[in-house]
């Protein structure tokens, strides 16, 4: 079916985070209620990291049949369950997953949390990527572990990892994990096998077991190949914990449903004995399995429909900020829907550009500089809204800028 992307669905009073609540792109303010509709001239939320488009009709269908069965009692993870996402994975992706391999968490930050309880101990570092998803950071500092970055190097607008510096910093004895963010977030790569291999390999040598965040794997722009960590053969596949969601995929953030892959037997049953203990494992959100088995048994067609809408605002965007704001550097974007813009030509501190974005043009992003300092001046915009709100959200920030 033709799914029509230009609605603008009104998700004031259904508790959206994105759309009522705002801490300020640098998080770091109290929570105050946007309460922001568009129809209000109210504040345009595009931080994070959920679409405003509805989720693919055999969800809605699927959720409204099981709400009439009317019992929501215990329920676990059916074999139907696991064979839609393992399906979803070799069809989509050529990664063949066995279900023994599949942990399911509610999300994947939880997830990240458990792993690192499960593998490190106080005093160990963890490996990351700046600028990379900031609450990577809170999971490495709550298991009592220190935060070792590997810099991404910044060229023409696009990032490249700094294989000689990540040599140096995995071979420290005290480094013994290594999270990946493939595609990354927020500088929109999408990471060749040929990089992940290096990558892997280093971390392999050194002894560091490898998480990989693949939440957005399915969400590639035109010409870009996702390559599954696991899937670079059994060396990888035996030193690596893999994050999986549909949330990002099917716009179901809500359900806190992901599967973590995990073809170690013994790293699989270390992490599921952690998640006994906290008690997490066990009963699972029947609305949750049955959305996420609908998405992935019947959401790719509309999910090729929205790569294409997001990819023609990604053009829009590039376009415009080519015609009207030349000061603003977009980064390219390979994957995800998260525009990564370098703002620094305007010249404005932090405070400025804040004052600029959220209070003059009325427009919400995430600052760039919570995913690191590497991200000073940078901003993130979610780009998965439909055109005319993003249109809107330009021209008040174009009038804003000729003002300076
Ligand atoms: C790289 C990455 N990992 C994890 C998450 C969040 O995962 P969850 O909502 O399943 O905890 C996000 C959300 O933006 C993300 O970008």
């Amino acid at each position: 079916m033709a799914y029509d992307l230009d609605r603008i669905i009104d998700r004031k009073g259904s508790g959206s985070s994105k759309w009522e609540l705002y801490r300020g792109g640098s998080h770091a303010g109290p929570i105050i209620p946007i309460n922001s509709n568009l129809q209000s001239d109210g504040p345009i939320p595009m931080w994070v990291a959920d679409m405003d488009f509805s989720s693919p009709q055999p969800v809605i269908d699927a959720l409204s049949e099981r709400a009439h069965h009317g019992i929501f009692g215990y329920t676990s993870a059916s074999d139907s369950y696991y064979a839609s996402v393992t399906d979803w994975f070799f069809k989509r992706h050529g990664w063949k997953i066995s279900k023994d391999w599949i942990s399911t968490t509610p999300g994947v930050v939880p997830a990240l949390h458990f792993a690192i309880k499960t593998w490190c101990q106080p005093g160990d570092k963890v490996l990351i990527q700046k600028p990379v998803y900031y609450p990577f950071f809170r999971s490495i500092t709550n298991g009592g572990c220190e935060i070792v970055s590997s810099n991404l190097i910044e060229e023409h607008g696009s990032y490249q990892m700094d294989f000689e510096d990540l040599e140096q910093k995995a071979s420290d004895p005290l480094v013994n994990l290594a999270i990946l963010c493939s595609p990354h977030n927020p500088v929109g790569r999408v990471w060749t096998a040929d990089e992940l291999r290096q990558y892997g390999e280093i971390c392999n040598r050194h002894g560091v077991m490898v998480i990989a965040d693949e939440i957005h794997a399915d969400l590639m722009m035109p010409d870009n190949v996702f390559q599954p960590y696991a899937a670079l053969g059994d060396a990888f596949a035996n030193n690596t914990m893999v994050c999986t969601a549909p949330s990002k995929t099917f716009n179901l953030a809500g359900m806190h449903l992901s599967n973590m892959v995990i073809p170690n037997s013994e790293l699989k049953q270390a992490f599921d004995a952690y998640m006994q203990e906290t008690g997490v494992a066990g009963g699972l959100n029947p609305f949750a399995l049955v959305a996420i088995e609908a998405a992935y048994r019947g959401g790719e067609d509309w999910l090729a429909q929205v790569l294409e809408y997001i990819h023609a605002n990604y053009l829009f965007l590039k376009q415009y900020l080519a015609n009207h704001l030349p000061q603003l550097h977009l980064t390219e974007l390979q994957g995800t829907y998260l525009a990564w813009i370098d703002f620094r030509e305007l010249g404005l501190d932090q405070a400025a550009l804040e004052k600029l974005t959220q209070l003059d043009a009325k427009v919400l992003f995430d600052e760039g500089h919570v995913f690191g300092r590497e991200g000073f001046g940078f901003e993130r915009i979610n780009i998965a809204c439909p055109r005319s709100v993003l249109a809107l959200a330009l021209d008040r920030l174009k009038i804003q800028i000729d003002l300076l």
